[in-house]
């Protein structure tokens, strides 16, 4: 682990159990449809798509389900609280095609060419964060049919 996830991990694991708490409330699809979301962002069967930021997953399970099982989510957070959530969560659903990834956005460790989309929801929270990501994304070198949305 780099020092920067390190220290990153220091100051957020409070942070990221209130992020838990309200992204796992049952409530909170009805008003933030991830389905519906994922889905206006480009998300197709059969693709390979990069999550950056994935938190406690709560775009991960459906973002999995859409691209079925052709396709695959490379689910990128820096706090390892997020990729053992993720983990769990994928491993109580029984979903074979997520795959956690602990890192920072700025470097995956993914080959180029080995997404045709990636998506952003949330970062905001954190401009910094914001900031880190959008730029390794803008000079990621994506495949043909590759696509970036952020929000
Ligand atoms: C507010 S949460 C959003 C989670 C999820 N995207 C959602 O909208 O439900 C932001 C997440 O982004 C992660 N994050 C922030 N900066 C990051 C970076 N540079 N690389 C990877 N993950 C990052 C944080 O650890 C946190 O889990």
């Amino acid at each position: 682990m780099s020092n920067e996830i390190k220290e990153r991990h220091h100051h957020s694991n409070f942070a990221f159990w209130i992020i838990s708490v309200m992204h796992d409330n049952p409530l909170l699809p009805i008003f933030r449809n991830p389905y519906k979301l994922l889905e206006a962002a480009g998300l197709k069967p059969g693709q390979k798509v990069l999550e950056v930021g994935c938190g406690p997953g709560f775009f991960t399970i459906p973002a999995a389900k859409i691209v079925g099982k052709e396709g695959t989510i490379y689910a990128v957070d820096v706090h390892p609280l997020a990729i053992k959530k993720v983990q769990k969560k994928v491993e109580k659903e029984g979903i074979k095609n997520v795959t956690p990834i602990l890192a920072n956005a700025s470097n995956t460790g993914l080959p180029d060419r080995s997404v045709d989309l990636a998506f952003l929801f949330g970062l905001f929270c954190s401009f910094k964060a914001a900031t880190r990501v959008q730029i390794p994304l803008g000079a990621a070198k994506y495949g043909e049919s590759g696509k970036v949305m952020s929000i």
